[in-house]
Formats: structure tokens, C-alpha cells, sequence
């Protein structure tokens, strides 16, 4: 291990999540994934590790990070490196029978700990090792937080939006930025799982401006360009990545 520049990705595994790692891993960093399926971390990788002819360029790490003991537990494998950028990536859509107040309770509760508190467990335990000036936190929200369409999901997306407002405030006189990516439709991911038909594909790309689904590299691209040190002076914004689906609020 170097000096290299080091940044650690929610959901790194799959989809996005593994995206960003090969970005950020062709721009220099060491790279840690997490996720709660060792094999699928394993290989993405070992996948990138050999693209790129830098064998350990991305380690892998295995957590559910909406269980405070296990994020403190991955705090102890991290030890008192310093962090350059937190990407808060993990997240999904969970469904379930909301037939019953419990039921609704359940699928609430999940949407909330997979997108909201993944990304608080992580970003808070890893803030004093955030680099200063210089460390990066990114949230990831969704045009569903913008335009409605997935309900507890919505709902716990539009809630980064706020905490972001916070931590940039906070992190701001650090030198430390924060942002929130929120793609549009993106294929190639695990997020629909089997619920992906010809016809939704179809009516998504319609409603983008550019005619075609996104791609994981679409979003990795803005997450590159957030890292970066050109991108001081952007905080406190939500980024939308979804070929127009979503006009600029
Ligand atoms: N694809 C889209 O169209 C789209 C659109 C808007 C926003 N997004 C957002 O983009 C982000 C990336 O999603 P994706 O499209 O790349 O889907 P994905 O392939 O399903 O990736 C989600 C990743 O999150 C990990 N994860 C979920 N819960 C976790 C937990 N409790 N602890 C640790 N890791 C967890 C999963 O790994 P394990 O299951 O192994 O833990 C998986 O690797 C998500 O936040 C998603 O909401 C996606």
C-alpha cells in the first residue's frame, strides 16, 4: 500500500457500485467494496485487479452496513487510514405484504435501513477519517425522490437529500465536499432483479431525452468527476444522471 488515494464503496460488487470502482480504480485509487456477499465482492475484485494489471487495486469487504456492529467491525479492518472518498452506494427498492400496519411497518423500515441508514452507518463512522481538506462523501438518491413513483423507497431517497444539506455545512469549512448523485433508469444493474420486462424497458427509455437506458458507467463518470480535486467547490448538490427523464431541480 502507497500513498495512493483510497476510497470505500457501498455496494461495490454489482451494478454501479462495481462501475465506480473500475473508475476510480483507473484514476488511482486503492479501492474497498462492501457488500454482504463475499463471492460477488470477490469477483468483481479480482475482475478489476487484472483489467487494470494492479492486483489489489480494489479489496473487498464483507458487511450489511445497517448493522452498527458490523460497520464497526469494518471500521477495524480499515484501521487509521485516511479516507479520500466515501461512496454511499448500497441501496434497493424492498418490497413485501403491506396488507397488515406490520406488514407496511417491515417494508418501511427495510427501504429506510438499506438506503438511509447503509450510508449514515458508513459515512459517520468513516468521518474523522476523512481526509482534510480533500475527503469526499457521495450519497446516492434516485429520480424516484424527485418525481415520486416507488413510495418507501422515494421516501427514503428524498431523505439523503436533506441529511447532505447538513453534512456539507458541516464538513464545508474541513474542505470536505458532499453530494448526491441520483440516477435515472440504469441497466446492466441487480436492481430490477427479475421484474425487468421489454415493455418497462421501453417505457423508460422513452421518457429519457437521449433515447436509451443508462448505463452503470453513466453514473461512475459523475461519481469520477465528484471525487476529483477539480470538484472543490461542488457541495451540497444533487446531480442527476438520467438522460433528461428528470429536468434540473
Ligand atoms: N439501477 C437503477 O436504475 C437505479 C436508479 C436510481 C438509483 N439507483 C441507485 O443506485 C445504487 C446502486 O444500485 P444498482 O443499480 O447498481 O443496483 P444493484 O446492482 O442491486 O446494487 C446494489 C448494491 O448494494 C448492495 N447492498 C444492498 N444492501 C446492502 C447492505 N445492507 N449492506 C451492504 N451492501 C448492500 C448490494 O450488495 P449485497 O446484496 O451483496 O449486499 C448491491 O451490490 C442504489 O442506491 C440504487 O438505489 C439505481
Amino acid at each position: 500500500m502507497g500513498d495512493e488515494r483510497f476510497a470505500v464503496i457501498s455496494g461495490g460488487g454489482t451494478g454501479i457500485g462495481a462501475a465506480t470502482a473500475q473508475a476510480l480504480a483507473e484514476d488511482g485509487f486503492d479501492v474497498l467494496i462492501v457488500g454482504r456477499r463475499e463471492d460477488v465482492l470477490a469477483r468483481t475484485a479480482e475482475k478489476i485487479g487484472v483489467q487494470l494489471g494492479r492486483p489489489g487495486a480494489v479489496t473487498a469487504a464483507v458487511a450489511d452496513l445497517a448493522d452498527p456492529e458490523q460497520v464497526a467491525a469494518l471500521m477495524v479492518r480499515i484501521g487509521d487510514r485516511p479516507v479520500d472518498a466515501v461512496v454511499n452506494n448500497a441501496g434497493g427498492v424492498l418490497g413485501g405484504d403491506t396488507a397488515t400496519l406490520a406488514g407496511l411497518a417491515d417494508v418501511w423500515r427495510v427501504n429506510l435501513e438499506t438506503n438511509v441508514l447503509t450510508a449514515v452507518l458508513l459515512t459517520e463512522a468513516l468521518r474523522p477519517a476523512l481526509r482534510r481538506p480533500g475527503g469526499r462523501v457521495i450519497l446516492f438518491s434516485s429520480i424516484a425522490a424527485q418525481r415520486g413513483g416507488g413510495g418507501p423507497y422515494s421516501a427514503a431517497k428524498a431523505a439523503l437529500h436533506g441529511w447532505a444539506y447538513d453534512l456539507a455545512a458541516q464538513l464545508g469549512p474541513d474542505g470536505v465536499t458532499v453530494n448526491v448523485v441520483a440516477p435515472g433508469y440504469v441497466a446492466d444493474t441487480e436492481f430490477f432483479g427479475d421484474g425487468m420486462t421489454a415493455e418497462r424497458h421501453a417505457r423508460l427509455v422513452t421518457q429519457t431525452l437521449v433515447g436509451r437506458a443508462g448505463l452503470p458507467n453513466d453514473i461512475a463518470g459523475a461519481v469520477r468527476y465528484l471525487v476529483s480535486p477539480g470538484a472543490g467547490y461542488v457541495t451540497g448538490q444533487v446531480i442527476g444522471v438520467n438522460g433528461g427523464s428528470v429536468l434540473g431541480r
